[in-house]
């Protein structure tokens, strides 16, 4: 068969895409858009990851909110990045441009965010996540006991689900962010902060330094809620 033949087939998900190793850009272009079935399949499987972990922080704050008085979820908010973004992060990252390299090395294309309104609240639904049997735990990023030199603050799970497709079993890397409210106004400014290309760098800097006082006195606002909260619900 011509390579003209094995792109056909492939993109009609005809040959495997192990057929597909590291590629060259043009090459994986040709082959990969989101309209062809390996690409479609590739994002379903992060979409139903998704609903399956959007499922699991639904359910727990169902049953936490009877256990602890009050729900412990403020907001989730999904995403599932797009096909383009994961190329420029594989090309970026110098990984080789295949299916199976992008599910291997891309471990943040099924993302969700777990809002809370307390600290406490934060720790003890990752646990009670974490406890299930069939959720993997591949890394932990601590950066509310261990904040960012910018002030960022949150804690980051990449874990593993499995989803059960018609093609049988597959287990999924999802990113997992919990943080809470004033976490992540924090980090929505300077997110903002960071994707501003205008300024000058002296403005960048007085910024930042800004913004690393009101990381401080987010942290601190945090504490002192969570310490109201304790005097008036204690059984928490
Ligand atoms: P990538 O940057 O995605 O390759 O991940 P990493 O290996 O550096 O992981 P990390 O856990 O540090 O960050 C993952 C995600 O957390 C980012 O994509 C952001 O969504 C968020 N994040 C991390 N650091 C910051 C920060 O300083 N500010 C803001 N606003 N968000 C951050
Ligand atoms: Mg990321």
């Amino acid at each position: 068969m011509t390579e003209f033949e094995n792109i056909q087939q492939f993109r009609q998900g005809i040959i495997p895409a192990d057929w597909m190793q590291n590629m060259n850009l043009d090459d994986f272009l040709g082959a990969m858009d989101e309209q062809t079935l390996p690409a479609r399949q590739m994002l379903a499987n992060y979409q139903c990851a998704v609903y399956e972990v959007e499922t699991k922080f639904k359910v727990l704050n169902e049953r936490l909110g009877i256990k602890y008085d009050g729900n412990p979820i403020e907001s989730i908010k999904t995403r599932v990045k797009s096909l383009e973004s994961i190329i420029l992060k594989v090309q970026r990252k110098k990984l080789p441009l295949s299916i199976e390299s992008i599910e291997e090395n891309i471990r943040d294309i099924a993302g969700i965010r777990v809002i809370c309104s307390f600290e406490e609240d934060v720790f003890r639904i990752a646990r009670y996540f974490l406890e299930q049997d069939d959720i993997t735990l591949i890394e932990k990023k601590d950066y509310i006991n261990n904040p960012k030199p910018n002030g960022y603050r949150s804690l980051h799970l990449i874990v593993q689900v499995p989803i059960f497709t018609e093609l049988g079993k597959k287990q999924v890397y999802v990113e997992v962010q919990l943080r809470t409210i004033a976490m992540d106004f924090w980090a929505s400014l300077e997110h903002k902060l960071r994707y501003k290309k205008t300024l000058t760098a002296e403005q960048l800097e007085a910024l930042s330094k800004e913004l690393a006082i009101c990381a401080d006195e987010c942290a601190d606002l945090d504490r002192r809620m969570e310490y109201v909260r304790s005097e008036i619900v204690p059984e928490n």
